[in-house]
């Protein structure tokens, strides 16, 4: 097999992108003009989403939002470590600088970050970037042996979620920040790649919690 047999296609599937790229710009430039513009002028997003790196869960899509709108960080399993410095220096800059009211923490059923944890199947940097949820899963496993397969499965999903989610509002970021007085809500949700729909999974919290 010629490794590079395919050249053709490998530039025409790329090219694609591009080109779907200028259409897009060119109606949005239509549709507002000046949109880039002032877009590069500065952003003031009311909302960070930590979410799963799925390719099936596109933060601005589901949400609707535009560019401008939403910051972004993104890793497999949505997971929100103290120690990540990926994860808090986004954390950090969104809700510092950027002064965000809103960090949505989604999770989405069917996650393969979890679903991995789950099953104690993982090796190299994936292990060791799920142990945090491979404990989670460890925490629950006799609770969730009561549950069909897939049932479980969507527990977990969930309860990934409120993990990453408290773990956030235990952050000294997130910490700092209520005591000086922002105004900051976090957000536990979960995405139906079956369905394309999103739901809350707790209240919403705008204060520290208690433990
Ligand atoms: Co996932």
């Amino acid at each position: 097999m010629l490794l590079y047999g395919n050249a053709e296609f490998f530039v025409n599937e790329i090219q694609v992108l591009l080109d779907h790229n200028r259409e897009w710009a060119a109606q949005i430039e239509q549709e507002d003009p000046g949109f880039f513009g002032r877009l590069a002028k500065q952003q003031t997003p009311e909302f960070l989403w930590i979410g799963c790196s799925d390719s099936r869960v596109p933060a601005n899509q589901i949400t609707g939002l535009m560019p401008g709108e939403v910051f972004v960080h993104r890793n497999v399993a949505n997971v929100v470590l103290q120690t990540d410095l990926n994860c808090m220096s986004v954390v950090d800059f969104a809700i510092r600088n950027l002064k965000v009211k809103h960090v949505i923490v989604c999770g989405h059923y069917g996650c393969g970050g979890v679903l991995a944890a789950m099953a104690g199947n993982t090796d190299g940097a994936v292990d060791h970037w799920l142990s945090s949820i491979r404990e989670l899963y460890l925490e629950h496993k006799e609770d969730l042996a009561g549950l069909e397969q897939v049932a479980a499965e969507r527990r977990l999903c969930e309860l990934n979620v409120l993990r990453q989610a408290r773990s956030l509002c235990r952050s000294s970021v997130m910490q700092d920040a209520w005591r000086s007085g922002q105004q900051l809500t976090v957000h536990a949700w979960i995405y139906g790649i079956e369905n394309g729909l999103l739901r809350s999974l707790a209240e919403p919290v705008a204060a520290p919690p208690e433990s």
